[in-house]
């Protein structure tokens, strides 16, 4: 059996992200066929073009995951109707040196919640808008607009309740997805 490694971007920094537990409530519905890991982004400088060919350590760790992974899955919050400026910042890190992106037809999933009812709309076509550019195809469907509720998460943090059934439905196409493009 294969196994693809699906690196995990989670846009916000916050310490109780619902975005997080989001992540990794999806990564507990993963099948086995799929080894899902968070990779952070929290370290990583404002991108600064003049160090494209000396990047920090940080920069460098998550470059290399990012190109170590078989596919990516953005589990993003929406800020003023667009994407978190830390998850471009580091969109745009592993996007240089021109010409050695390491997103490159790497296949993407994009899923976001928020607690507006809107759940992550426009942060997510901004996101699509993004990943075109950098050539990574996309998950069109199921879309996965997620609006946070009381009951969404379980104690231990799991997904619980009705977003269960439909979060598993977009985890399987996920996992379809990925698996035809790699293959
Ligand atoms: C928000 N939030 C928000 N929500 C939304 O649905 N649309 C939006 O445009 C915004 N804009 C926005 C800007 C900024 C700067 C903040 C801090 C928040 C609210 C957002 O959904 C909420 O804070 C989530 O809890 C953020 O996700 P995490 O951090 O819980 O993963």
């Amino acid at each position: 059996m294969t196994t693809l490694k699906i690196a995990v971007i989670v846009g916000s920094l916050r310490a109780q992200s619902f975005n997080r537990k989001l992540a990794k409530g999806l990564i507990a519905l993963a099948p086995e066929t799929l080894s899902c890991s968070i990779v952070e982004i929290a370290d990583l400088p404002p991108y600064n073009q003049d160090d494209d060919e000396s990047p920090n350590a940080a920069v460098a760790s998550f470059k290399e995951l990012v190109a170590a992974a078989d596919a990516v899955m953005f589990v993003t919050p929406e800020y003023n109707r667009s994407i978190p400026g830390v998850l471009k910042n580091a969109l745009d890190h592993a996007s240089r040196p021109y010409g050695k992106s390491v997103w490159d037809n790497k296949p993407a999933g994009v899923i976001g919640a928020s607690i507006g009812t809107t759940g992550t709309t426009m942060a997510q076509q901004h996101l699509r808008n993004i990943l075109a550019y950098l050539d990574m195809p996309t998950l069109n469907q199921p879309e996965a607009f997620i609006h946070v509720t009381d009951e969404m998460f379980g104690s231990d943090g799991s997904i619980a309740g009705k977003s269960k059934a439909f979060l598993q439905k977009w985890m399987d196409a996920y996992a379809a997805f990925v698996t035809a493009h790699v293959a």
